[in-house]
């Protein structure tokens, strides 16, 4: 059950008989109260009058508070200042809290929010972001990368093309909405239950909103009903809320935002506006060229900075993009701040060079299988030109790897009979057309803000043998929980089912980082593993020591931890104590059967002032064919057959990681074809739930979905048991979708060109882009 088998994930019969608690689930103090909070209706304007009396006089409600009410800071942006608590004068954006009333009852508390009165001076909400870039209206400074003299590539190039794309956005839908329990504690702090990417942030921003120590704010979370990075920095404002009513009234706090609150309330996925002048040869091969992105961040900087520098990371996704420049704005509109999902603006990124691929690969006459594999990192071009240096100075390494995915699975997939299939198809299908397309992916792991990748743990024996780990992770489904147990469990030798763990604390393990960048087991692993490492060592040095065996004692050189026993000496000098009495000993011998692990990730910098550095420990790859089938005269479409490789180095539990590639995969097929965020033209969010946001249901998995891991790839890294992070790559395979929707339409105009294709390529979109092409045919 150790590190490496598959195994099941640790809550997986909980999660299918409905007993695993979520943050509603759990049993609250009497008198909790319920707290609600009042949104603003418009996107832009002055707050001219907040008229709380009368919800103050509703009955059952106990508490009403807004700006003036807070104790401390005011501002709770995450990195950077930008984010009132409530806002105050300056509304920002459609669904901003104002206020927030706590009443006896969920039900009063939401009747009661209706009774306040609100006034503001509206004034047009801005929510084109590439009009705000060009009027210099940012949230945060322009980036650029640049590697060598792109002008001169370009104007060198035989050919150049040229294109722009939009990219929308994502609501999170995690299924457990932002939720939050807060107990007032006797030393005048608090204890926050919050369904939370990052514990430690929201114990900071509370204790600052609060004016009180950290010491005086515990934040703890078992597991969420699903992040996606919409908890990452999302979580906080409704635990500060709730702090301050808890600690005013004396009385536990709860807020469970309705879906709708939810939805206005919080960012989502940055929408970009991506453009590309890339020149190549006659080949398809790039020689450089200049990559423009414009990320939507909404009203503040939030994780903006990060994400559209992540974005700017993966315009090159696989491929040499040669000297090229690539340049990252963030926009300001007035929408919800937009955030961590999945991906973190990678995929975004590399939807631009996608794009390039398919286009050039038209332009060429060639299958883009067949352009995009010409345009993968490699040593070098046969002119000796180095091809195997990113566009921000970290040189690639197991380029052979990536060759290999791509080139297994263009095999298992059948890709080349399939295309010959297809091409006959199409001829003789006026009406359906098929589509196919491959595309890989290449993600950096690490978090690219350096002091980021550390981790700690704590691990407790107890006299029993069972085993208690602590680690800064959170649990929201990915299963990291199951592979840090495997991680101690492989180290000390024992079964999964003597390893626990319970809720991630910040009276635990102090100081922690997100659970994001898909780093939550190549850092907490580690860090688990160090912990569990150490323990054993001392346990060894005692064992030694302590057990004379013909008091010559136990050869300390040739001990291990198999199977429940402490095994020392070999062959028929081989010496077995179990666990048990091991641990006994050890406690009657006062040795600490405790430890603490840490981790902090080598190699990494980054340069931000030059764009250049090794932002990344090492990459993820995988590779995706996807087959879709069009109807040309509606736009509907299906997908009807996916195959993915994917790279997880030497998996920690290949159950979990295939559970994370698929659900990565569609998830991202839903980004691509039927999730579309809408607002109207007053700013307001009119897609706020379930009967207007589409996200993929079961009946969309496609009819044949073939995932596999690549095997005997060890990651070349020192990382945990050379695995690789598993829980953001594969979300970049879902582009392949809409490839092969591309590779359809291209088949109107006989693959002479690639039309324009918006995403997310919803119906009507499929269906506009045929319509054009047939009137350019
Ligand atoms: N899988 C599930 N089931 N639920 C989630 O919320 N979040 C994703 C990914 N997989 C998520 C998930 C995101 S955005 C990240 S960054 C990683 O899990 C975080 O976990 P890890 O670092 O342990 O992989
Ligand atoms: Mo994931 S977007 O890094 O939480």
């Amino acid at each position: 059950g150790g590190a490496g088998s598959a195994r099941p994930h640790e809550s997986a019969v909980k999660h299918v008989t409905g007993r695993a608690a979520y943050i509603d689930d759990l049993t609250t103090p009497v008198r909790t109260l319920h707290v609600m909070v009042g949104q603003s209706p418009a996107a832009h304007g002055r707050l001219t009058r907040l008229e709380l009396d009368k919800v103050r006089a509703f009955p059952g409600v106990v508490d009403v508070i807004s700006l003036d009410d807070v104790p401390g800071h005011t501002d709770i942006g995450p990195v950077f200042p930008g984010d009132p608590i409530f806002a105050h004068d300056e509304i920002s954006y459609a669904g901003q809290s104002l206020f927030a009333v706590a009443a006896e009852s969920y039900k009063i508390a939401r009747q009661a929010v209706k009774a306040a009165v609100v006034e503001i001076d509206e004034q047009p909400a801005n929510l084109d972001p590439v009009a705000a870039a060009e009027r210099e209206e940012l949230v945060r400074p322009t980036h650029v990368h640049e590697r060598g003299d792109w002008q001169a590539a370009l104007d060198g190039s035989p050919h150049v093309l040229e294109g722009t794309q939009f990219v929308g956005g994502q609501e999170h839908f995690y299924l457990e909405g932002q939720a939050c329990l807060v107990e007032p504690t006797e030393d005048e702090g608090v204890l926050v239950h919050t369904s939370n990417q990052h514990p430690s942030e929201t114990q900071k921003l509370v204790a600052e909103v609060l004016g009180i120590p950290f010491h005086a704010v515990t934040v703890s979370n078992r597991r969420m009903g699903g992040g996606f990075g919409g908890k990452e920095t999302q979580a906080s404002p409704w635990a500060c809320i709730a702090a301050i009513i808890a600690r005013r009234t004396g009385r536990a706090a709860k807020v469970r935002l309705p879906r709708a609150d939810d939805t206005r309330g919080t960012g989502k996925r940055h929408p970009f506006h991506n453009a590309y002048r890339l020149g190549f040869d006659e080949r398809g091969v790039l020689t450089g060229g200049d990559i423009d992105i414009v990320g939507d961040c909404g009203y503040s900087p939030d994780l903006s900075e990060a994400v559209v520098d992540r974005a700017m990371f993966h315009a090159d996704n696989a491929y040499s993009l040669g000297d090229a420049r690539v340049t990252g704005k963030r926009a300001k509109t007035h929408t919800a701040s937009n955030t961590a999902f999945r991906g973190f603006g990678g995929p975004q990124g590399v939807m631009i060079i996608e794009r390039a691929m398919d286009d050039i690969a038209r332009y060429v006459g060639e299958d883009p299988l067949t352009v995009r594999k010409r345009n993968l990192y490699r040593d070098a071009d046969p002119d000796g030109t180095p091809r195997n240096v990113t566009h921000y100075g970290q040189r690639v390494e197991q380029i052979p790897l990536l060759h290999d995915v791509i080139s297994q699975l263009e095999e298992s997939s059948d890709y080349w009979n399939r295309r010959r299939e297809i091409t006959r198809f199409n001829a003789q299908s006026p009406i359906v057309k098929r589509g196919l397309a491959l595309t890989p992916v290449k993600f950096g792991i690490s978090f690219t803000a350096q002091h980021l990748n550390q981790a700690g743990a704590l691990l407790h024996v107890y006299t029993d043998g069972s085993v208690m780990i602590n680690h800064g992770g959170t649990e929201m489904g990915q299963g990291l929980h199951t592979k840090i147990c495997q991680v101690v469990a492989r180290e000390l030798g024992l079964d999964l089912d003597k390893v626990r763990i319970t809720a991630t604390r910040t009276d635990k393990v102090p100081n922690t980082s997100p659970t994001a960048a898909s780093s939550g087991a190549d850092l907490n692993g580690m860090a688990a593993r160090d912990a569990a490492s150490k323990l054993r060592e001392r346990l060894f040095d005692f064992a030694s020591a302590h057990f004379d065996h013909a008091a010559g004692g136990l050869d300390r050189e040739t001990m291990r931890l198999e199977h429940g026993e402490l095994i020392a000496g070999i062959g028929a000098d081989e010496h077995r104590i179990s666990w048990g009495e091991l641990v006994q000993a050890a406690y009657f011998g006062r040795i600490s059967l405790s430890e603490k692990g840490f981790y902090a990730t080598p190699l990494i910098h980054y340069d931000r002032a030059t764009g250049r550095g090794r932002p990344f420990y090492y990459y993820a790859h995988g590779a995706a064919v996807s087959e879709v089938e069009v109807d040309m005269l509606s736009g509907e479409y299906r997908v009807s057959r996916v195959d993915i490789l994917h790279d997880v180095g030497d998996s920690l539990n290949p159950a979990i990681d295939i559970g994370q590639v698929e659900g990565g995969f569609i998830q991202a097929m839903g980004w691509m074809t039927s999730e579309e965020l809408k607002w109207n033209d007053k700013g307001q969010l009119t897609t706020v739930g379930p009967s207007t946001y589409n996200i993929p249901t079961f009946g969309d998995t496609p009819e044949t979905f073939n995932v596999k891991l690549m095997e005997g790839h060890p990651n070349s890294q020192a990382s945990i048991y050379r695995s690789k992070a598993v829980g953001e790559p594969p979300f970049v395979l879902g582009i392949s979708v809409w490839s092969a929707l591309r590779d359809a339409l291209a088949s109107l105009v006989d693959y002479r060109f690639c039309p324009v294709l918006d995403t997310p390529a919803t119906p009507e979109r499929v269906l506009m882009a045929a319509e054009t092409l047939r009137q350019q045919a």
